[in-house]
């Protein structure tokens, strides 16, 4: 699946001018997931017994096959033949929107047994024989099929579970039959519906999002990503409707069913591939097509879009990065056909389904009178995330979901390959240390935190691996994912995945047969490495967390620990390698770039590393290695030096990551706050994007911590001061803000120079913003860039009053772009008018003003706004049951939510509230956000004592800088 909530500039300035730490909201990856309100209904009562369709009596606790969440190794599907219906308008009886379906599946038993277990969910079976849900059949005549004895549905579980006569016989193969109904629910999950208004007429679109757990709730099937299998899928649909699968169209005809005349289209067979990644749609959008190099390449939208030309970029993209990708993975795309639809409704960013790619419409349109540059790049980086899946993940299937971060972990590293192939002169590759290596390292210096790998058997029920699509996975597993490519070079890399997709093609693995595959390419290359691929990167997969290097330049000692943003916190998970690492280390003295070390066990002394006079050492180039750097004071105070007469000298990259890894360090106590802050003071020198960002997401901290008391002024003042001459440079590039800045990350930077500016109280910003906003209300044409406006927007609605703010919302409403409404909801919730934020909270669990897909955002959006803080907090608390029940039970957005409203968490009531709201809610419980609870908590302790320790100190700097 491909991140959900990206990270947008649009929340990135949303997090500058409001004060967010931005990091929940950017990490959201959403899955749907809704199985588990059947959660309470926990065990097996005993019943009265007698119908056949009841389970026999098991007193609790039970371990019977069906109480299990894995699936017994006994049958394996060969092929499926699913026919599905879905109804796009509402039954007049029942007010249901529903699908109907038939299904066979052909199976070969592998061991004997009298059992068969199907996944199911939330499907009713017709009774094809009047007694059973099922009808079992043998594939050869000779041999006779068992009969049914019982049969029923297991719901915690989620299987139709068939109790036979006799046992099946091993290496025979049989079929299955099934006729059931589900509901086309607007729950994202399964088969489901979008909604959206064209010319005023509600449209109806059926669509699917399986991963991880939701086939089941499409047809009966072997739901694991190891049961793979060939689809033979068929679509019935309203006539001029158009349906869409997997595979191409084989026939599609009119037919007559019951009395309805309808379409019935007929899919190509599938290749053998997992359930999850299947796809059905049926809706009346439009399309737009080219072919590359024999692969059909189409993009889908809802017509006005397509007529608007939205779906052009990125059917002008998508060739040249599948061609990238078959050039990276020397495989050539393993389907005749591309398809990428934009839907209305839709819960996590994008779902790499083979050959049916679906989107939000936000991560696949783009118009150049609505998009910002950071549209478009997440639009370029999804798709080449998507499309990097097609083999790592489509073809080559992780076996379990515990290897889910290699999946997830490779296609976001290599999303910026595809995404640099596409657009060259953006500088994509660098932004990786921003927006992954950065952002997960403020998790995953947690003692709450996880390592990568999780065991099989700890992954069961839904929603643990609903659990799993979060930052460690994705972010983590690209960080390291890019660490391992470079130290191993990346050609070998590339040599080793070829062979891996070559082996295990259209068959599973698990992550260690990537590690032999590499392995066996070192082996045949000239790359010196200190141990094997599998032990150096056990080291980074087994153990959660990441190490700070320090060196000390005075003695050449060399040395790790475990990085620990709080050093008071106590991490009671035990690891194999005692929290040490096998570290790879590209540095540089003063001017020149040096051999490359490694550092194995606690410490070990490198004399070059020594350095003295004006000489200095900077460890970890351009970031490739997954670690922070300390260094002794000497050092630090000739780096910050270096910052303020010749910051050039020190790589880009690395300017962003000093001044990160300075105020991660003081967090820690490893070195002073007044340190960290004095690697600020050059930026008034500063132009270049990277080093501003990383300053900007590391003084939301501050903001955070300090908008509500004394020290904010001083901050305020110190901040205009640096900000007020990239102002000015921006005003002269863009000649008084009437052209765009040529470069993709000046783009950005003249973001955070309007934002900064504004948000530190700059008068000529303030009134610049205004008067755009203005402008647009009274001539109700909107000039504003569309770089520009979450900043403009936001800031204008903060200035203003209810008449800005229902201006604002009229325009969501009426928006016919996501983009645009995107851009409005966020700047929403900037206004400081607390019975505005209060009615714009309630609007969040309304669907027609609020999609669902939206509704979490929207209220860490509020919960940003230092007015809205605790407005969204009571309201969260006021109403989880309504919203645990409402919005899924095991969404990954929960964690979002929760990380989003509590950030600010800074005094002992707020940590009292946040432990009582865990207290009352136990519960019902938090799904997916259980760890979310705890590590809300450990934040809230460490702020504060962090404000505590620091308070007096930052104020005195910033009062005298
Ligand atoms: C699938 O089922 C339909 C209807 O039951 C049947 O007409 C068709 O031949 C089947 N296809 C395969 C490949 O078994
Ligand atoms: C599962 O749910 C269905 C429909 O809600 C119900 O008829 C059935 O009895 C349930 N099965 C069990 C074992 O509780
Ligand atoms: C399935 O059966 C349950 C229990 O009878 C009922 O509440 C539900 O509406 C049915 N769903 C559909 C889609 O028919
Ligand atoms: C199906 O019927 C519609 C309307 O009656 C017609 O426009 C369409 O061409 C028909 N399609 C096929 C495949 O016959
Ligand atoms: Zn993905």
């Amino acid at each position: 699946m491909g991140k959900g909530f990206f990270i947008g500039k649009t929340v990135g300035i949303m997090a500058i001018i409001l004060g967010s730490a931005a990091l929940a909201t950017i990490i959201a990856l959403s899955v749907v997931y809704s199985q588990e309100k059947a959660k309470n209904n926990n065990q097996v009562l005993p019943t009265d017994g007698g119908t056949t369709s009841s389970p026999p009596v098991t007193p609790p606790p039970s371990n019977e096959p069906w109480d299990r969440y894995r699936l017994p190794k006994s049958l394996v599907p060969v092929h499926y033949n699913v026919t599905l219906w879905p109804r796009l308008t509402e039954d007049a009886t029942t007010k249901l929107y529903i699908f109907t379906g038939e299904s066979s599946v052909e199976f070969e038993c592998t061991e004997e047994t009298d059992l068969i277990l199907i996944h199911s969910n939330k499907l009713n079976y017709t009774k094809l024989d009047n007694v059973h849900l099922a009808r079992l059949t043998s594939v050869n005549s000779e041999v006779k099929a068992p009969s049914i004895k019982n049969s029923w549905l297991q719901n915690v579980t989620q299987y139709l579970v068939l109790q036979l006569d006799v046992k099946l016989i091993k290496d025979h193969k049989y079929h299955l039959e099934t006729k059931f109904q589900g509901e086309l629910a607007n729950d994202l999950g399964g088969f489901y519906r979008s909604e959206y208004m064209e010319d005023g007429i509600k449209k109806v679109v059926a669509t699917t999002q399986m991963q991880p757990t939701d086939a089941r709730k499409a047809f009966p099937c072997f739901d694991e990503p190891a049961m793979k299998s060939v689809f033979y899928i068929t679509l019935i649909h309203d006539v001029g409707t158009v349906a869409l699968s997997n595979g191409e169209v084989k026939q599609s005809s009119n037919v007559t069913i019951d009395g309805h005349n309808v379409q019935m289209t007929i899919f190509e067979p599938t290749k053998k591939m997992s359930t999850y990644l299947l796809a059905f749609i049926v809706s009346d959008f439009d399309f737009i097509s080219n072919t590359v190099d024999g692969v059909l390449i189409r993009i889908f939208a809802r017509k006005p879009a397509i007529a608007a030309k939205q779906g052009d970029y990125a059917l002008n993209k998508t060739g040249p990065i599948l061609k990238f990708f078959e050039k990276y993975y020397n495989s050539s795309y393993p389907l005749p056909k591309s398809d990428q639809i934009a839907l209305p409704d839709f819960n996590a960013g994008a779902m790499e389904n083979w050959g049916l790619i679906t989107y939000r419409e936000t991560a696949l349109l783009y118009d150049e009178a609505f998009s910002s540059n950071s549209n478009k790049q997440r639009i370029a980086t999804i798709i080449a995330h998507e499309l990097a899946h097609m083999w790592f993940g489509n073809l080559v299937t992780l076996r379990w979901w515990n290897d889910l971060w290699l999946n997830e972990g490779f296609a976001s590293y290599v999303e910026y390959l595809g995404a640099h192939e596409a657009e060259p002169d953006w500088n994509l590759k660098d932004l990786i240390v921003l927006s992954d290596v950065h952002r997960v390292f403020a998790v995953d210096a947690l003692a709450s935190s996880h390592p990568l790998s999780s065991r099989e058997e700890d992954i069961q029920k839904p929603a643990q691996i609903s659990e799993l699509f979060d930052a460690i996975s994705y972010s983590k597993g690209a960080s390291v994912l890019r660490m391992l490519s470079d130290f191993l070079t990346e050609d070998v890399f590339r040599e080793g995945l070829m062979t891996y997709l070559d082996t295990f093609a259209y068959g599973n693995a698990v992550y260690t047969d990537l590690w032999n595959q590499l392995q066996m390419a070192v082996n045949a290359s000239r790359t010196q490495l200190p141990d094997t691929v599998e032990n150096i990167m056990n080291t980074w997969v087994l153990q959660m967390g990441f190490p700070v290097v320090t060196i000390n330049t005075t003695s050449g000692v060399v040395s790790q620990e475990h990085f620990l943003l709080d050093p008071d916190s106590e991490v009671t998970a035990v690891s194999p390698f005692k929290y040490e690492w096998i570290v790879p280390i590209k540095w540089m003295k003063t001017r020149d770039i040096q051999e490359p070390q490694w550092l194995r066990g606690k410490s070990a002394t490198i004399n070059e590393m020594k350095a003295s006079g004006g000489d200095w050492v900077l460890a970890n180039l351009n970031v490739v290695g997954y670690y922070r750097v300390n260094y002794d004071l000497g050092n630090w105070n000739r780096l910050v030096e270096v910052l303020s007469n010749n910051h050039t000298l020190i790589p880009v990259i690395n300017r962003a990551q000093l001044v990160d890894d300075a105020f991660n360090l003081a967090r820690a106590k490893m070195i002073s706050t007044v340190l960290a802050l004095d690697t600020t003071k050059y930026l008034i020198k500063e132009t270049d994007y990277m080093p501003w960002e990383s300053a900007l997401s590391n003084l939301d901290f501050f903001y955070l911590m300090f908008d509500r008391n004394e020290v904010y002024g001083p901050m305020q003042n110190y901040l205009r001061k640096q900000v007020t001459p990239l102002f000015e440079y921006y005003k002269r590039m863009t000649f008084n803000w009437t052209i765009v800045p040529p470069g993709h990350l000046d783009q950005y930077n003249q973001v955070n120079a309007i934002s900064l500016a504004c948000r530190t109280g700059l008068e000529e910003c303030q009134n610049l913003s205004q008067e755009w906003f203005n402008e647009w209300m009274n001539s109700s044409e909107n000039q504003i860039h569309p770089n520009l406006r979450s900043t403009v927007y936001c800031n204008a609605i903060a200035a203003g009053g209810a008449q800005e703010w229902e201006f604002a919302w009229s325009q969501f409403e009426q928006a016919t772009i996501a983009i645009e409404a995107d851009k409005l909801r966020s700047a929403l919730a900037c206004t400081k008018q607390p019975w505005l934020l209060n009615r714009f909270l309630e609007y969040t669990l309304h669907p027609d003003k609020i999609r669902k897909q939206d509704a979490t955002s929207t209220i860490v959006y509020i919960a940003n706004n230092v007015v809205g803080q605790s407005l969204a907090w009571d309201f969260v608390r006021a109403r989880w049951s309504f919203i645990f029940a409402e919005y899924g039970g095991g969404s990954f957005s929960f964690s979002n939510l929760i990380n989003g409203v509590t950030k600010r968490f800074s005094t002992e009531f707020e940590l009292q509230q946040l432990k009582q709201f865990k207290a009352e809610n136990n519960v019902i419980g938090f799904g997916s956000g259980t760890l979310a609870v705890e590590q809300s908590i450990e934040r809230t302790v460490s702020n504060i004592k962090w404000i505590t320790e620091n308070k007096e100190n930052v104020l005195n700097w910033f009062n005298n800088a």
